[in-house]
């Protein structure tokens, strides 16, 4: 890779502005994301935080503003071309089958196939070896990839959704709030799979409301707030306390501190 490419963001949002009718849902939003890096997404319900990144993985447009793709300006217009692009994007509600075994999951879609003309078969054994091998290389030692995928705790569904963007070969990979509905110890686990996808080289946005999850792993963290930008700072730029300060919304947190105290 030369010095320029290593430059260049992956993805590089400038300015940009959505609205839902008379909604508007985002307003002067700039972002970068870089190869290697973790740019955490925080914001509290409603603030925009899923929009933006539907913009990015191609499910919505941006009204004003500029999206760069690898330097290159471009206006996504589906997921698929996002996914050309080597956007993929993790959605907090799986698109799993539940009853199909972990390898049937890590495949889905995307099967591999063996043999000529009628007797052309899915390759099973590679895609029973490859899904524990892949799971492995990540650091996830699964008995059984016969397992139903529904049998998986929430955590470990995220990892091998993880583990798949990174096999079928992501530049950028996207989770929305992917540790939302786990406890401490799973979401230490999915945020530590998310590190090792960085690892990888992989450009990682993480959305989140917990700005101690983003803090653990974050390179570069922008806030939102009722769909404006209002901070945008590399690590060395702000501690964790200024974040979470940012975040609780300051005075809005003391006012209700007071409303609770009267009643
Ligand atoms: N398809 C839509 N049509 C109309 N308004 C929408 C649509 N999607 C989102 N909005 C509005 O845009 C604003 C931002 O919503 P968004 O889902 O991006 O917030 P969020 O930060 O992801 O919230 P949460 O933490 O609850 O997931 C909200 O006011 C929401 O009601
Ligand atoms: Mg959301």
């Amino acid at each position: 890779m030369n010095r320029t490419t290593e430059r260049t963001a992956l993805v590089d949002l400038s300015d940009v502005s959505k609205r839902y009718g008379n909604v508007r849902a985002l307003e002067g939003v700039s972002l970068e994301v870089r190869s290697g890096e973790i740019t955490c997404v925080l914001g509290d319900n409603g603030a925009g935080k899923s929009t933006l990144i539907k913009i990015i993985s191609g499910l919505h447009q941006h009204d004003g503003g500029t999206l760069r793709i690898e330097g290159e300006e471009t206006r996504l217009t589906s997921p698929r071309e996002a996914l050309d692009r080597g956007i993929a994007t993790v959605y907090q509600d799986l698109a799993v089958v539940p009853l199909m075994p972990v390898w049937r999951n890590f495949f889905l879609g995307s099967e591999p196939r063996k043999g000529a003309g009628p007797f052309k078969r899915m390759d099973v054994d590679f895609m029973r070896r490859t899904t524990h091998a892949e799971l492995l290389r990540m650091g996830i030692d699964l008995r059984d990839v016969d397992q139903p995928i529904g049998t998986l705790s929430g955590g470990e569904r995220q990892c091998v959704a993880i583990a798949r963007a990174v096999y079928f070969g992501a530049k950028v990979l996207v989770l929305d709030e992917p540790t939302a509905a786990l406890g401490v110890k799973q979401s230490g686990v999915v945020l530590k799979y998310v590190a090792a996808a960085r690892d990888e080289g992989l450009g990682v946005v993480l959305i989140t409301h917990n700005p101690h999850h983003a803090y653990l792993v974050g390179n570069r963290f922008v806030l939102l707030r009722r769909g404006t930008m209002v901070g945008n700072h590399t690590r060395d730029e702000i501690t964790l306390d200024e974040l979470t300060k940012q975040m609780a919304g300051g005075s809005d947190l003391d006012a209700l501190v007071h409303e609770l105290q009267d009643s």
